[in-house]
Parts: C-alpha cells; sequence; structure tokens
C-alpha cells in the first residue's frame, strides 16, 4: 500500500538566533491531511509556509508539538524547491532518474514509469537534452518527474512555479493536475499566487503573519478536472476574492 495521510498537533517552531531575539516561525499548527488530497498553503512572506513544509518532510523538527503519519510507517517524500536544481552535466533522463540511481532501484518497471512520466510531462523528445538546453519551464518539469520518479506518496512543492512566466505557469499547473490525477498523490504545495492556490487544491490553508498560525483552511469546492473553463467560471473569481481579503 502507498499511501499517507498525517496529522499534526501543536507544531510550533521558534528559531534561536545568534545575534537577536529568537524568530518564532510557527505557532499552534493544526492540520490533518487525508490520503490523495492536493492542498496549498499561501500567507504572507515570512510566515513559515517553508519552515511547515521542511517540519512534514523531515528536513527540520518542530520545537513543539506532534506529527503522526498514518498508512506508510516512514512515508517516502518527493520534494520540489523553487529552483529546479538540475545536475548540469546529466541529461533530462539521467537528472530525472538521479533518485532511482542513488536508491539503487533501476528496475525495468521503474525505468518503464519514469518514461511514462517524461511523456506525460511533454519531455519524450527531450531525454538527451542537457539543462542548459531547456527552458526554466521544462527544466521545472523534470525536476517534478525526478519527484515523482520513485513514487513516493507524498508531494512537497515550495513554489514550484513562482520564477515562470504567467503562461507557462497556467500550463504546467493543468500538466501537474493531470499528473496528480494519474498517481494519486497527496500534494502539499507552498504558492504566492492565489489564482493559482484555488486552482489547483481540495482545500487552501491560509497562514497569518509571523508567528505564522493557521488563520483559516478553505475548501475549494470547484469540478474536476479543472481547465480553462474553470478559471472563467463566476465561482472560481469568488474563491480568489474571499482567499484574497482574508490574506489582507
Ligand atoms: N534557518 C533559520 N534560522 C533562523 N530563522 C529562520 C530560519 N529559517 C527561517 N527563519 C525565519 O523563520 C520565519 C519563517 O521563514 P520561512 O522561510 O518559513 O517563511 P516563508 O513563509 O516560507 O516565506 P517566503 O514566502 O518569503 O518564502 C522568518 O522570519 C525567517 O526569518
Ligand atoms: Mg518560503
Amino acid at each position: 500500500m502507498n499511501e499517507v495521510s498525517f496529522s499534526a498537533k501543536n507544531i510550533g517552531k521558534i528559531y534561536h538566533n545568534l545575534l537577536k531575539d529568537d524568530t518564532v516561525a510557527l505557532q499552534n499548527i493544526n492540520l490533518d491531511i487525508k490520503n490523495g488530497e492536493f492542498i496549498s498553503i499561501i500567507g504572507p512572506s515570512g510566515c513559515g509556509k517553508s519552515t511547515l513544509l521542511r517540519i512534514i518532510g523531515g528536513l527540520d523538527s518542530p520545537t513543539s508539538g506532534t506529527l503522526t503519519y498514518s498508512g506508510e510507517e516512514n512515508p517516502e517524500l518527493g520534494f520540489v524547491f523553487q529552483d529546479s536544481v538540475l545536475l548540469p552535466w546529466k541529461n533530462v533522463e539521467e537528472n530525472a532518474g538521479f533518485p532511482l540511481k542513488i536508491k539503487k532501484i533501476e528496475t525495468k518497471k521503474n525505468m518503464d514509469n519514469l518514461d511514462n512520466l517524461l511523456e506525460l510531462a511533454g519531455l519524450a523528445d527531450f531525454k538527451k537534452s542537457l539543462p542548459r538546453e531547456l527552458s526554466g519551464g521544462m527544466k521545472q518539469r523534470v525536476s517534478i518527474v525526478r519527484a515523482l520518479s520513485y513514487d513516493a506518496p507524498l508531494l512537497l512543492m515550495d513554489e514550484p512555479f513562482g520564477a515562470l512566466d504567467a503562461i507557462t505557469r497556467d500550463h504546467l499547473n493543468i500538466e501537474l493536475l493531470k499528473i496528480w490525477d494519474k498517481t494519486k498523490k497527496t500534494v502539499l504545495f507552498v504558492t504566492h499566487s492565489i489564482e493559482e492556490a484555488t486552482f489547483l487544491s481540495d482545500k487552501v490553508i491560509v497562514m497569518t503573519s509571523r508567528p505564522g498560525q493557521i488563520k483559516e483552511i478553505v475548501d475549494i469546492d470547484l469540478p474536476r478536472p479543472r481547465n480553462e473553463e474553470t478559471r472563467n467560471s463566476t465561482d472560481f473569481s469568488k474563491y480568489n476574492q474571499y482567499l484574497r481579503e482574508m490574506i489582507e
């Protein structure tokens, strides 16, 4: 079974600084995420979004509170950062399959799956290309395929499309939803874009400014699959307006 759900209870994070007062980055975070949900996190800069994602991913530990996973004991995670961080001397295929090589799981099944993902991400014709031969959006797609390559049930994405132009971003949002629909992963997605959060998510977590707390969790009740029609609907605008007012 490749499933994951988790629950955060009263998570808090304090950073101790050398030359200034401590920073209370997170306070009282309570969160329940079900398997297969697409959750976005929005909130002002510095409110602790990346900190929360790192804690959930086990890259950092909370100063208080508990985090419990169910479904899998030690769920594997796929991470996609704001910057695609590809190895410049390796081609698309090698970069995307790098986790498989590191984990020594380059099985026929995994390599076939990698091929399918590259196809899904529109990279089939660029497998032998080097990162410098790709556009920003293509590089970001490689890093998404890389995060998906080892079939981790939980995908953590920290502003993965922040550096891209609006058109590429809209396009990749649709591609990401297609992949999500096929792979049924649990996704936690940090973004600064309200429209992006609404478009992608089942739920949007709105955080307050520092110390970061959860202000509200908004259910996005828009039909799936989502597409251009979604963006033009009045309900889509209503959600955006509601979220914008809450952040301001
Ligand atoms: N390693 C660290 N040491 C000390 N303070 C830190 C560290 N990482 C983050 N902080 C502080 O914790 C707070 C939250 O930072 P974080 O990076 O989680 O915010 P964010 O919501 O992701 O912001 P942004 O939207 O700008 O990416 C900030 O005040 C930041 O200065
Ligand atoms: Mg951040």
